[in-house]
């Protein structure tokens, strides 16, 4: 496994990263794991050289922190803890949002959780547009001075709100952004236009979620075929319907006379953009962790990018 630096900090984190929003959902999702299908996976993560686990205070309203904290118990400088908040804990005025009052609450819900007493990555999960961004930063600002958390991001902010927080704690002087949270994959680019521009000049990592679509770019989907048992989108179909068939093919067929594979290609490519940092898919059997963390193993000529960017413009 390789590292990177997380943006201009210097976190170094695992260039695959292991996203945890499949652990303790409820039927609301289709795919769900309990503690000890966690334990194993994050174990299996751990033996491959992943040190980014991300996990929210949302997935599995806690679950999914409470399975992550139970599974790194004896094992936690192993890993970096990366985790969220915003979105609805509870009921009431504050049981969501970034005011400093729902931040303070939520850290210390998440720290009990997770069994630890710092998490290395505080993530903004989305906007809160009742708050203004300058009561946020000082709210995690104070957090990183208590030592509860180490850096700050953001996740699924546009390019001028994220100018608007690099630019805010600048003239604050509070500690500034070091990341940002986005879907980003070769079937999904929308961020390229404004959010991959402002993070490359400011130096704001990228963590790409979605990496694989969904699974759509791990080659066990197939045009005019059902979806296999057990598969996310077995359940979900709605990714499924809409999938751009002709291009998943098109990029199976330029990773497989490369000797690789689409799910390879997904990985690789994402990282041949520097300022990704780290990128986390989700799993749900130990073999995909361990595909998945090779996957970085295949760094992409300038030529070979190049050739993709066509298929993609095609
Ligand atoms: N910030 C945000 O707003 C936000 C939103 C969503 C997610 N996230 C984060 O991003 C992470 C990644 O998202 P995701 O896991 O939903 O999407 P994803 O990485 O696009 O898809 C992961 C799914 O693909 C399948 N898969 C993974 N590796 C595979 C392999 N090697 N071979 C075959 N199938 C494979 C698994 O599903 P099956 O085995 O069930 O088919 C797995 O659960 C999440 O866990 C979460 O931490 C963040």
């Amino acid at each position: 496994m390789k590292y990177r630096n997380l943006g201009n900090s210097g976190l170094k984190v695992s260039e695959i990263g292991f996203g945890t929003n499949n652990f303790g959902t409820n039927d609301k999702w289709p795919f769900h794991m309990g503690a000890s299908e966690a334990a194993t996976l994050i174990d299996a993560a751990l033996d491959v050289g992943i040190n980014m686990i991300d996990t929210a205070n949302v997935y599995g309203t806690g679950k999914s922190e409470e399975y992550v904290g139970k599974a790194l118990k004896g094992k936690r400088e192993q890993a970096l803890i990366a985790t969220k908040v915003r979105g609805p804990m509870a009921e009431g005025p504050h049981g969501e949002g970034l005011s400093r009052k729902s931040i303070f609450h939520e850290i210390e819900a998440s720290l009990r959780r997770l069994q630890t007493d710092y998490v290395d990555l505080y993530q903004l999960h989305w906007v809160d547009k009742d708050t203004s961004i300058e009561e946020t930063l000082r709210a995690l600002d104070d957090l990183i001075k208590q030592g509860k958390v180490r850096y700050i991001g953001c996740s699924n902010y546009e390019a001028w709100r994220l100018c608007e927080t690099v630019w805010t704690s600048k003239s604050l002087n509070l500690n500034p952004i070091v990341s940002t949270q986005p879907a980003y994959s070769l079937l999904d680019r929308g961020i390229e236009s404004e959010v991959i521009p402002f993070c490359e000049e400011y130096q704001i990592g990228v963590i790409p979620y979605f990496p694989l679509a969904h699974g759509l770019l791990t080659g066990k989907y197939k045009r005019n075929q059902k979806p296999p048992k057990g598969s996310r989108l077995e359940a979900k179909s709605e990714p499924y319907e809409t999938a751009n068939f002709d291009l998943i093919e098109g990029l199976e067929k330029f990773a497989t006379d490369r000797g690789h594979t689409i799910l390879e290609l997904a990985f690789a490519w994402l990282l041949s953009k520097d300022i990704v940092s780290t990128v986390i898919a989700g799993a749900t059997k130990i073999e995909q962790i361990q595909s998945n963390a090779v996957a970085a193993d295949w760094v992409l000529t300038g030529e070979e990018v190049d050739e993709i960017n066509k298929l993609l413009e095609e």
